[in-house]
Parts: structure tokens; C-alpha cells; sequence
């Protein structure tokens, strides 16, 4: 591995350079590196995890500093305009299977999720909780929609400068609440996995669906119209959002009834629009966990507490079991 000095931060802050010089840095070093073990999949992610480690010293900047710096650059690479993740998300280095990625957070609790790549990520701008959580199903199949059981396995704080890896048989199985407004981190991972399956979005207490990114246009405006028409009364627009609903694949049928969860419809009214499947039924529960888990970390004054006792939380459940 490559162990020469990386530049370090320019500590006024008033040289916006070499932050993204140290990723793009970092990015050549690490696919160098990573090019001599033949592109080994298993290898990537301690790399990473060790480079973006030596790296991170120079990296931690505050919000308006990472700004100035990307804000400047005549051309950044290719961006993923889809990306619900990251607000925004913005690719600074995109080589081969390699991404560098920068991400803000003004929303504290990010969605309990895996990942179909493998890497590692640094806390560049505040501090975060991560929780981690193993999800069992009797499912072997990957189905799109699938019943299970979750359980929270480890949390902690992770500070300024702080790094983990992100890999692992369960796909690193986590959320992060973002305890400052915006918090920054930095991701450096593949694209994609050879091998992957889908990502997916976990409820509490055992619901796992595979994101939303690869529906069809056509299926995006489908949930857009039962959307719409639910937010008029009447039994004609009900029975209409309700053949959509019943007609629908599991995963679009599951998203119509999760963005009307979202956009408020009342629980009578999303009850009679449920599907015959076996996921239907708790998808309610489940969805009302996670509005309740983003309502929990709404008030910044009380998050770094909040975060606190999950941490303590899980550490007194581990004396006893
Ligand atoms: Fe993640």
C-alpha cells in the first residue's frame, strides 16, 4: 500500500482545493493499490477502510468549505441523478467500478438499509449514530417484498474523522442518524458488487422491500397517479387506486402504499386498499414504526441525548442476554 503522506487540510480553511484533490488522491492511490490484487473483490473494502482512514485528517472540513470546494469545480464526474441518498449526493471520483462520493444530510434518520456495494464511509462534518441490525427470513429467494424478523445488534457514535467499513455477509445492515445539521460524510465504494442482489429498504419490526431506484418511468407515474387520486375523496377514485393497488407487482404495489403512508392518508382508507398478499398486513405496524423513528430525531436539540440512549440502551440489553 501506498503510505506516502497525503496533503492535509489547509486549517483556514481559505485554500478550497485540497479537499477534492485529496479524494481524487485518494481515488488513484486506492484503484493502484487495489489493481495489484487483481481487483479482488474481498480486498476492496479493508483497503478502502485503511486509505480512506489515512486520508480522513485531511477531509474533515466543515459544510461550507466542502461546498466552495465542489461548487468550484468546472467538471465533476458523472453524477447519479436518480440518488435518493445524500442531500445532495455528488460524485467526486467515478473510475472504472471505483466511486468517491460526498454526502450531505440536512434529514437526521436515514432508512434502515444494505448495500449492493462494498467500501467504506467517513464522518467528514459532525457526528452520526450507527445502529446496526440483522434481519432473519425464511425467504431464501431475495423476493422483492419480504417477511422476516429484525434485530438491533450494535450502536455507536462515530465522530469527526471516524471511519467503518462497510461490508460483510449481511451487506452492513444498518441506519445512521446524522445528529448535525448538515453532517458530512465521505463514501468510498464500488459501484456494484458482481453478485449483489438488490438493495433493500428494512422496517421495523421485520419488513424488507428492494428500493425503489430501478422501477420503470412508467411505473414511477403509476405510483404518482394513485398518489394523486388519493388525495381526493370519493369511492370511485378509492376503487380505482385500489384495482392500481391489487394490480400492481408486489414492489409497486408495496411503494403506492408506502408514498400514500407517507403523504398522510388516513389508515381507514390505506386499510381498504390493501392487497391480497402476505406482506399486506404488516406493512401497517411497520410503517408506522418508521414515521415514528423519523418523528423521534426531529428536534435537534435532543438527538445527541436520543442517540445516547440507544447506545446505552443496547449496551445494558447485552448485560442480560
Ligand atoms: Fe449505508
Amino acid at each position: 500500500m501506498d503510505l506516502s503522506p497525503l496533503p492535509q487540510a489547509d486549517p483556514a480553511g481559505t485554500d478550497v482545493l485540497p479537499l477534492i484533490a485529496s479524494l481524487r488522491l485518494l481515488g488513484r492511490r486506492l484503484l493502484a493499490t487495489w489493481r495489484r490484487q487483481q481487483c479482488e473483490p474481498s480486498a476492496f473494502s479493508p483497503l478502502a477502510t485503511a486509505m480512506l482512514s489515512e486520508a480522513m485528517p485531511a477531509l474533515v472540513a466543515p459544510p461550507e468549505q466542502w461546498v466552495r470546494a465542489l461548487a468550484a469545480e468546472a467538471r465533476l464526474a458523472r453524477q447519479s441523478l436518480t440518488s435518493r441518498f445524500g442531500e445532495p449526493p455528488v460524485t467526486v471520483v467515478a473510475r472504472g467500478n471505483l466511486r468517491i462520493e460526498v454526502y450531505f444530510w440536512l434529514s437526521p434518520a436515514t432508512a434502515l438499509h444494505d448495500h449492493v456495494f462494498s467500501g467504506a464511509f467517513g464522518v467528514a462534518h459532525g457526528s452520526s449514530l450507527q445502529e446496526r441490525y440483522a434481519f432473519a427470513s425464511d425467504d431464501p429467494n431475495h423476493q422483492p417484498v419480504r417477511l422476516g424478523t429484525l434485530r438491533r445488534t450494535a450502536a455507536e457514535l462515530l465522530s469527526a474523522g471516524e471511519v467503518r467499513e462497510i461490508a460483510g455477509p449481511d451487506r452492513c445492515l444498518h441506519r445512521v442518524a446524522h445528529l448535525e445539521v448538515p453532517t458530512v460524510s465521505v463514501c468510498v465504494r464500488t459501484r456494484h458488487d458482481v453478485g449483489a442482489p438488490a438493495q433493500y429498504t428494512y422496517f421495523v419490526p421485520g419488513l424488507a422491500a428492494q428500493t425503489d431506484e430501478h422501477f420503470s418511468p412508467e411505473a414511477r407515474r403509476r405510483i404518482e397517479l394513485v398518489r394523486m387520486l388519493m388525495h381526493t375523496q370519493g369511492q370511485a377514485a378509492e376503487a380505482t387506486a385500489g384495482s392500481l393497488v391489487a394490480a400492481a407487482p408486489d414492489l409497486e404495489a408495496f411503494y403506492m402504499l408506502w408514498r400514500l403512508f407517507e403523504a398522510g392518508v388516513g389508515v381507514d382508507r390505506l386499510f381498504a386498499l390493501l392487497p391480497d398478499r402476505p406482506w399486506a398486513l404488516p406493512l401497517l405496524p411497520a410503517f408506522f414504526e418508521r414515521l415514528q423513528e423519523i418523528a423521534a430525531w426531529t428536534d435537534p436539540a435532543g438527538r445527541r441525548t436520543l442517540a445516547e440512549q440507544r447506545v446505552a440502551e443496547l449496551t445494558a440489553a447485552s448485560c442480560y442476554t
